[in-house]
């Protein structure tokens, strides 16, 4: 029996129908109060359902995390990134062939040519990896754009192909930018995470030197930030693409939206904040700061929209940390220290266990990174490479089935009418 909710306004009685979710909230229909001349009002969208998905589903007070109903603790156990992009493109785990085909088709679009490579020229060894990033991504549109049909469906598998193979190459190629040494060209010998590692750390024709616990650690990193909802970043690659854009434009909008620190860029903004306390007797302080309303300090790395407990990914990136720590032999690490002086005081603190401020992905992953000598800047582009298979697949979903441009209305606060004057009499 369809449920439905009245809603009774300015004499008028609005009857709307009740969609029932698989898992999670059921959702109001209110498409038909645009006719009745009413709007939701919803900044930030914390109430707000802006499609239907069938890719990632989170439960953020069980603190649960499925991509196409496989746990996401299951998937980072077991399975590989390049898996995890198949399975959210596709929506079943491929078969050995499917994968080893995919993995093939994958290697095979790695390679950046070398007139795209000159893109890096106009930067200075100064320029932050994430804007580099975006706008290489938004170079490709170039590349791929005469004769691209988003409505055909073979068109936008090689879409999702060419960003998720070419990701890698352009994040490398940021990081030999800003540490002012050549580009290596992708070796399709190696894995997803490894070939990343040795296109950053690797010497031109020298074989790969890139540890096996860095490469396992860096693929399941990469499987943690693969999709997550409609967070800001996919809010808005599905925004930029129900304009019809070409989607390598959309996802370098993406890539912009992910870059800033209440979202993807927190990680960068983790190693910052714990680098500015410096000393574990500054901990105190800091957490004082944090909840200090006149004091624009938060605690990065701590809260998120949707998990009211802990984020299952951050649990996952914590066992990752101990691993690179231990193979770095760096358990010690002050910065590890301060975290965890953090972590403990704010699951006591009454402030942050109130509002439900739990550890994030970003808390942990930011250690991980920097314990595997990954520059701070470089953090926040690690999360975009990650992230790219979510972004291209809801794209993928959302042009797959009947759209409507994005176009949220307002509520109006501004002058009534009023009638222009000339510059003489104001
Ligand atoms: C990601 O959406 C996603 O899924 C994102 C992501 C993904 O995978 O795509 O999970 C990745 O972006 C994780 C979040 C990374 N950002 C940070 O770690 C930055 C620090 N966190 C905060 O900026 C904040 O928690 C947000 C942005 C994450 C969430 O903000 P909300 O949901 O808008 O919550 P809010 O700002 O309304 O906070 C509610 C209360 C407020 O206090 P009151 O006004 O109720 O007194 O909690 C306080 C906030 O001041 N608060 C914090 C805090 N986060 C929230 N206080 C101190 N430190 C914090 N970190």
């Amino acid at each position: 029996m369809k449920q439905t909710v009245t809603l009774n306004i300015e004499g008028k009685s609005l009857e709307l129908p009740v969609l029932e979710a698989i898992a999670g909230a059921s959702v109001i229909d209110v498409r038909s109060l645009s006719s009745a001349g009413v709007f939701t009002y919803d900044p930030g969208f914390l109430s707000t359902a802006s499609c239907d998905s069938k890719i990632t589903f989170i439960d953020g007070d069980a603190g649960i995390l499925m991509h196409r109903g496989y746990p996401i603790e299951q998937l980072a156990d077991q399975s590989e990134h390049l898996e995890v992009c198949y399975l959210l493109l596709h929506g079943e785990l491929p078969a050995e062939d499917q994968l080893a085909t995919f993995k093939n088709d994958i290697n095979e679009r790695m390679p950046i040519d070398s007139q795209f490579a000159k893109i890096f020229d106009g930067f200075t060894r100064s320029a932050h990896p994430m804007s580099m990033l975006c706008a290489a991504v938004a170079g490709l549109a170039a590349q791929f754009h005469e004769g691209l049909d988003i409505y055909n469906e073979a068109h936008r598998k090689e879409s999702a192909l060419q960003l998720i193979a070419k990701m890698p190459t352009l994040a490398a190629m940021t990081y030999r930018k800003i540490t002012e040494q050549p580009f290596i060209d992708p070796n399709p010998e190696l894995g997803y995470a490894e070939n990343f590692l040795n296109m950053c750390f690797g010497e031109p024709g020298r074989a790969s030197q890139v540890s096996s616990t860095m490469a396992s650690a860096l693929d399941k990193i990469f499987i943690l930030h693969a999709d997550h909802e409609q967070n800001a970043s996919t809010s808005t690659v599905r925004l930029a693409g129900s304009t019809e854009a070409n989607p390598y434009a959309a996802i370098a909008a993406g890539i912009a939206a992910l870059w800033g620190p209440s979202h993807g860029g927190a990680n960068e903004a983790v190693l910052n904040m714990l680098e500015e306390i410096g000393d574990i007797n500054e901990v105190a302080r800091y957490v004082d700061k944090a909840k200090d309303k006149d004091d624009p300090f938060k605690l990065m790395g701590f809260g998120h929209r949707v998990y009211k407990n802990f984020d299952p990914r951050a649990l996952v990136m914590q066992d990752s940390c101990h691993a690179v720590l231990a193979e770095k032999n760096a358990q010690d690490e002050p910065l590890l220290e301060i975290a965890k002086q953090l972590e403990k005081i704010a699951r006591e603190e009454p402030y942050f266990i109130e509002r439900k401020l739990y550890p994030n992905i970003d808390f942990y992953s930011g250690i991980t990174l920097k314990a595997m000598g990954i520059p701070t800047s470089m953090y926040t582009v690690l999360f975009a490479l990650g992230r790219t298979p979510g972004w291209i697949s809801h794209w993928c979903e959302m042009l797959s089935e009947p759209f409507k441009i994005g176009r949220p209305r307002q509520l109006y606060l501004g002058s009534a009418q009023r009638n222009y004057t000339d510059i003489g009499s104001r």
